[in-house]
């Protein structure tokens, strides 16, 4: 059986193991791919292909690692609304600090050379040339339909001048020619082939990240997943503040709570891959897509499995949906399973779904979620965690408790 959140240990030596900005990203973009479980891994191929058009250009060494990270990210955001799909893609590369140049040719990758992109008709070498690439790229994995690269290469030539910039064209061109553009993207490439050849040309490889920016990554990636739904608008980085908040009345050690940060921040990375119409619906959901909403926390431990030193953040986070008496889901696990960390995000989690608005109902005040977390508090939900969360918002958020409720006795059962 799969290691759970209370028995997981670590193997020292993987433990050490540092973490480069490439390596997070191109796990967390595919977020955005995952289709019932199986990878796209068109970032990645995209990533390639661009590259190698770009060497040839001869685009600088500093250019080129701006393009290498806005192809990794180009596709981050809603799918299903493809025109601010650009924007946000270019938000998160330039919070990542990865300089302005990503962020444009993210926010330019639909313009077209004649002028009849968007979203506004720039044309010829006023689009960034970054961009350029980058539409060029995107283009020749997605015609490769099957992973054949003819049809993709024919439509390259065929819309050179009016999508695409002519010389590199040329340039993408001659490298078919010579059998240097595909490497690695066939067909016959596993994906972790695939993965580990966008890796080998990281160029920030031999500057592993420290633990700031790893928190800045995990925070960006929140953003990403809260701004999917409406709905759910801060709900990944509220749960992280009221998960933070617990681990420390709980007393957990610094490093803890930096564990209890980021899993909370991730925790619902899984739900970038289900679809907004069964996030956002009104009505009561199906049997079939409540089969396809229980499925994210799942993927979210696959997506942060991926990262050698994320393990324990990928066990932790794939369990908020557990409950101590074996009723939660995917896995039905039990109390003896769930460690304080991936009880204290359980927790949270209730308390932040609950006090939100949702599709088919405002959100609770906290008289309401009140009684809630008393009937869920023992058989379901960790009894400490709830008393320190209690605590946590009678220090720090004194405006959300409503003072008829307290004095109705109810938080001082808790807190006393
Ligand atoms: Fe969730
Ligand atoms: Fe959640």
């Amino acid at each position: 059986m799969a290691a759970t959140s209370a028995t997981f240990r670590w193997d020292e030596k993987e433990r050490e193991g540092s973490i480069s900005l490439s390596e997070v990203i191109s796990a967390l973009s595919f977020a955005v791919e995952l289709t019932d479980g199986t990878v796209s891994g068109h970032a990645l191929r995209s990533c390639l292909l661009g590259m190698r058009i770009a060497e040839e250009a001869g685009i600088s060494a500093e250019e080129r690692s701006s393009l290498y990270y806005a192809l990794l990210l180009k596709d981050i955001g809603n799918e299903e609304m493809v025109g601010l799909r650009c924007d946000r893609g270019g938000n998160i590369v330039s919070k990542l600090g990865m300089g302005d140049h990503a962020a444009e040719a993210v926010r330019n990758l639909e313009e077209h050379w004649d002028g009849s992109g968007y979203p506004n008709h720039i044309r010829g070498a006023a689009i960034p040339r970054l961009a350029r690439i980058a539409a060029i790229a995107q283009h020749l994995d997605m015609f490769s339909i099957g992973r054949n690269p003819e049809i993709a290469i024919e439509t390259l030539g065929e819309w050179s001048g009016s999508w695409f910039d002519p010389d590199l064209v040329k340039v993408a061109l001659s490298l078919d020619r010579e059998d240097k553009l595909w490497t690695n993207c066939r067909a016959t490439d596993s994906h972790e082939q695939t993965r580990q050849a966008v890796l080998d040309l990281d160029p920030r490889r031999s500057q592993p990240l420290d633990e700031e920016q790893i928190d800045r990554v995990c925070e960006a990636f929140a953003e990403v997943v809260d701004a999917k739904s409406n709905f759910t608008f801060r709900h990944s980085m509220g749960v992280a503040e009221l998960a933070r908040g617990i681990a420390q009345n709980l007393g957990l050690a610094p490093d803890r709570v930096r564990l209890v940060w980021r899993a909370a921040l991730l925790h619902d990375l899984g739900k970038l891959s289900i679809s907004n119409k069964i996030l956002d619906k009104r009505t009561k959901l199906t049997v079939a897509e409540w089969k396809v909403i229980r499925r994210h926390p799942g993927l979210t431990r696959k997506i942060l499995e991926q990262i050698g030193p994320f393990r324990e953040i990928a066990i932790v986070a794939g369990e908020h949906h557990e409950k101590l008496d074996g009723s939660g889901y995917p896995n039905h696990l039990t109390a003896c399973d769930l460690s304080i960390e991936s009880r204290i995000i359980a927790v949270a989690d209730v308390y932040g779904a609950l006090s939100e608005d949702r599709p088919y109902r405002e959100g609770l005040s906290y008289g309401e979620i009140l009684p809630i977390l008393n009937s869920l508090s023992g058989p379901k939900l960790d009894r400490e965690c709830i008393q320190a969360l209690l605590v946590y918002l009678r220090d720090y958020r004194p405006q959300d408790i409503d003072p008829e409720v307290d004095a109705d006795g109810q938080l001082s059962r808790y807190c006393a």
